[in-house]
């Protein structure tokens, strides 16, 4: 079955007090189109946890800078229906950017200290944007469950405590990241790399996955885990670090030595793309690693 596809709020607020009048619990699923089988699956548990499911395709312009990639970001409308009735998507919700931010627009919502480090340190401004749409969208559907990637761990978090912090009734789900199966994960920026950059950017995953294992072997210090992380990362000649981080998963603050769960986060630049990647680890008290 297509989904149906609407443009407004007004025919999207329709449909949903339908839905809800029929009994129905709602999901929604976020997303800036291109999707992808990372997308899929957070629709793919929306579709298995809730009745109704939302997916909102919006390229949502105050969460870039003035100097990314707002206009060529992929954009694949076609492509992106075709994927939702597959996974039996009920509803599109696919505005034009005047709809969601009209003239006059000036409310912003903004996760103070969660927003400020990884990638807020350097994409100013970005989790303001990302705040700002998801309060706007979760306003607009009032769904049950709300669907997003750890691929996006910051930002992810962020939506949790924002709905925590603003009382919004909506329930956060967290989803598992997708990987290709060399372990790079899919991003829709990921069709941006040139064939020698795309085999470049196994390290991500590789260097991640090398560190996690060093936390299963006992390692506890951060600075010999960036080490690890480092070494892996110089493997791709043309991949430029921004962050190599080591975190407390709630927080977000840098830690020194592991304790309980740790987020271990990237992000590099391949060229003009950028990627990020993460793992979690549980950091409980260990045996200390072979010298
Ligand atoms: P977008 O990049 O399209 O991602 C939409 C959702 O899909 C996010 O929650 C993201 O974490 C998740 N996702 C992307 N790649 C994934 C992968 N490989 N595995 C698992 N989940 C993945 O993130 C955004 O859009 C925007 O910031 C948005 C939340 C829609 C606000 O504009």
């Amino acid at each position: 079955m297509r989904p149906v596809v609407v443009s407004t709020i007004a025919a999207t607020r329709q449909h949903v007090t339908h839905a809800r009048h029929r009994g129905l619990s709602i999901g929604l699923v976020p997303t800036m189109g291109a999707l992808h089988a990372g997308h899929a699956r957070l629709i793919r548990d929306a579709r298995a946890e809730t009745d109704y499911v939302v997916v909102s395709i919006f390229v949502n312009p105050t969460q870039f800078g003035p100097h990314e990639d707002l206009d060529r970001y992929p954009r694949t409308p076609e492509r992106d229906v075709q994927l939702c009735a597959q996974e039996g998507v009920d509803l599109i919700f696919h505005p034009e950017v005047a709809e969601m931010y009209p003239p006059g627009f000036q409310t912003y919502v903004e996760v103070t200290e969660l927003q400020r480090g990884l990638c807020g340190a350097s994409r100013p401004g970005h989790f303001r944007g990302v705040a700002t749409v998801v309060t706007k969208l979760l306003n607009i559907v009032q769904p049950d469950v709300a669907y997003f990637g750890q691929k996006d761990a910051q930002q992810a978090r962020l939506v949790q405590q924002l709905v925590a912090d603003l009382n919004i009734p909506v329930r956060i789900r967290v989803c598992p990241i997708v990987r290709e199966a060399d372990g790079l994960a899919l991003s829709s920026r990921n069709q941006y790399l040139s064939p020698t950059q795309r085999r470049q950017a196994v390290v991500l995953s590789r260097a991640l996955q090398a560190a996690a294992t060093h936390v299963e072997a006992g390692e506890r210090d951060a600075a010999a885990l960036r080490r690890i992380l480092a070494e892996h990362l110089r493997q791709a000649p043309d991949l430029r670090l921004d962050y190599a981080e080591v975190v407390d998963a709630d927080t977000l603050q840098p830690v020194t030595t592991l304790r309980g769960r740790t987020l271990i986060a990237l992000a590099a630049w391949l060229g003009t793309t950028r990627l990020i990647d993460n793992v979690i680890v549980e950091a409980e008290p260990g045996p200390r690693p072979a010298a």
